[in-house]
């Protein structure tokens, strides 16, 4: 297969001729297929065009919508844009439960961002360069003024800049690592603005110093760049009931809290249960993530790393019974932005803030993290009581229709039909070959 030179700068047009004539036989329908996926407003196209270099169609992603949450007493009808079938069901049935229950309450334990100029310095003694770095810490903040006025307005900045010996894991290696409040903003372009300018701070100043000597004074930045760890960009959430409300069918409050604990418990300690456990929880954080054009990647990482942070990987929910009264709750850093980056630019993500009453950055991140512990405590209600499957093959039951082609009428009687009955993949290739009055092929190909 061809490669090329100068792709980026093809006209959009160009670039799919390019595409389908060396990647897809030259298939013309190729052609109207991308376009079909095309806003048919061109300047909303542009906008879309723009977002990313070579950008040749759109590709969707479902924007739903979970009602009923309630938290810290207000109602949300919260936006999530995800492809999973059961994910935008899970989290509004786990809106329902506890709606009736008192909804959620939530805390931010901190909003704190952290960024480092990675450098390596080689000379021997560490308080000359400690105190070198006392010295010039004012110029770090009068250089990067500029910067940090607008920032400074909003009520937000640098906190604090320190030194930190790293020699022990790699010679020579030192940071400065600084920490940030960036207020409304995820902050990622400001943090690493200033960290730029600190190092040009850094190197210029070792440069002039009379506390080292000349030996001393090479320095070697190696990169600034923001951490998107925030272990101290935290926000709590939680519910809590008596057991007895929790009363459900056949199986008693206190029956079904135990098992809950015991399941949660199972992903405290047992790091393949805690993988899918907080991916459960990362289903309902991401999708909110996504329709408010936050960064799921960084949001993401830092969940896992954050899930890791006593060595091993655990559960990032946590529950307990305590005098009579189940408690469940998470605690998950969210770096989140409600300015800045797409926020003002995707028309959705504008459209999902608007939803949610153009919230600020600490809201967001609570309805974030509700969004995650309402997910988790519908899957493990699910798991410890009738099984993940029953619901989830229900949502699924229309990709698999849709895949098969099913016309609007073979799948309303097809769900209708499985009302009573367990969904399997088999089960419904059957009843369609049935209704369609063609054999069942013998071997049932799955997506
Ligand atoms: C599926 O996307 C997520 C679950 O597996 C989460 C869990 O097991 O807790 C249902």
């Amino acid at each position: 297969m061809p490669t090329i030179k100068g792709f980026s700068k093809l006209s959009k047009e160009a670039k799919i001729e390019w595409i389908v004539s060396n990647y897809l036989d030259g298939n013309e329908q190729a052609i109207e297929f991308l376009k079909s996926y095309w806003h048919n407003l061109p300047a909303v196209q542009k906008l879309h065009d723009e977002f990313i270099e070579n950008t040749i169609t759109n590709f969707y992603l479902p924007f739903g919508v979970a009602p009923n949450f309630k938290i810290d007493g207000k109602n949300y009808c919260i936006p999530m844009a995800i492809e999973e079938s059961s994910v935008v069901a899970a989290a509004a049935k786990g809106a329902n439960f506890w709606l009736e229950r008192g909804g959620f309450q939530t805390t931010i334990i901190g909003t704190e961002k952290i960024g480092h100029v990675h450098f390596i310095w080689n000379g021997t003694n560490e308080k000359k360069l400690q105190k070198f770095f006392n010295d010039i810490k004012p110029l770090f903040y009068s250089q990067t003024s500029s910067i940090t006025k607008n920032m400074k307005l909003r009520g937000g900045g640098i906190l604090d800049i320190e030194l930190v010996n790293k020699t022990i894991d790699e010679p020579g290696y030192y940071q400065l690592k600084a920490t940030f409040d960036t207020c409304d903003s995820m902050g990622a372009n400001f943090i690493n603005s200033v960290l730029e300018e600190f190092s040009k701070v850094l190197r210029l100043e070792i440069e002039n110093t009379d506390l080292l000597a000349e030996d001393e004074k090479e320095l070697q930045i190696i990169m600034c760049i923001l951490s998107n760890y925030t272990p101290n960009c935290i926000v709590r959430a939680e519910v809590s009931a008596k057991l007895e409300d929790l009363d459900e069918g056949d199986i008693s409050g206190k029956e079904f809290a135990e098992k809950f604990c015991r399941a949660v418990r199972i992903a405290e300690i047992e790091p393949y249960r805690a993988t899918t456990h907080n991916k459960g929880i990362m289903n309902g954080i991401d999708s909110v993530i996504i329709a408010t054009g936050n960064d799921f990647r960084a949001v993401e990482a830092c969940a896992h790393t954050y899930a890791s942070k006593s060595g091993q990987y655990k559960s990032l929910t946590h529950a307990a019974i305590k005098d009579g009264y189940f408690h469940f709750w998470i605690e998950v850093p969210l770096a989140l932005g409600t300015v800045g980056g797409l926020t003002g630019l995707h028309p959705m993500v504008k459209f999902a803030l608007q939803m949610l009453g153009n919230p600020n950055a600490q809201e967001l991140m609570k309805i974030a993290a509700v969004v995650g512990l309402s997910q988790n405590f519908s899957a493990l209600r699910s798991l410890v009581t009738s099984g993940i499957q029953k619901g989830h093959m229900k949502m699924h039951l229309l990709n698999i229709l849709n895949q098969l082609e099913a016309t609007e009428a073979e799948k309303n009687e097809i769900v209708h039909y499985f009302k009573d009955k367990i969904v399997s993949h088999s089960a419904a290739v059957e009843i369609f070959c049935k209704i369609r009055g063609i054999e069942v092929p013998k071997i049932i190909a799955k997506s």
